[in-house]
């Protein structure tokens, strides 16, 4: 476990120091804005659907490693996705990261399954989750920023 646990915060590093579609969409993706007012970082994510499918996906922003990660690997993990099955993967990463459901709970998570480890660290949830909040609100086209609170 010990051997799993340095393996899953490396990935965690590596997407920190080089996070995936950290970028900005063009028009007409849609576009949302969070932000964690404990600390003040915030995050974009950009959305372009083709019907209910996630068909592009990126984000840009000023975060902790954490949140970092967080969001590429979420960038990474819902190209093709419904906006249902975003949905239903958001609940279980926060279900995860909160520690209120188990490993055999949640095969769908795949390599997201590297923040179980958050769930020991409450003060880091919400940079776990900054992005996926984000994410939500952009899948509701809401346009005023939101937070983690
Ligand atoms: Fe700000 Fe992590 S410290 S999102």
């Amino acid at each position: 476990m010990a051997d799993l646990r340095e393996m899953y915060q490396e990935v965690i590093l590596e997407h920190a120091k080089s996070p995936r579609n950290y970028r900005a969409l063009e028009a007409p993706a849609v576009r949302a804005e969070g932000y964690n007012p404990l600390c003040g970082d915030r995050c974009t994510v950009y959305l372009t659907m083709r019907g209910d499918v996630i068909e592009d996906i990126g984000f840009q922003g000023s975060g902790c490693a954490i949140s970092r990660a967080s969001a590429s690997m979420m960038t990474q993990s819902l190209k093709g996705k419904t906006a249902g099955e975003a949905e239903g993967l958001f609940k279980s990463f926060h279900q995860m990261v909160t520690g209120r459901n188990s490993h055999g709970d949640r095969p769908q998570l795949g390599k997201l399954e590297a923040f179980a480890g958050v769930s020991e660290f409450p003060a880091r949830v919400k940079c776990a989750t900054l992005a996926w909040h984000t994410l939500e609100a952009a899948l509701h086209g809401e346009h005023v920023p939101v937070t983690t609170e």
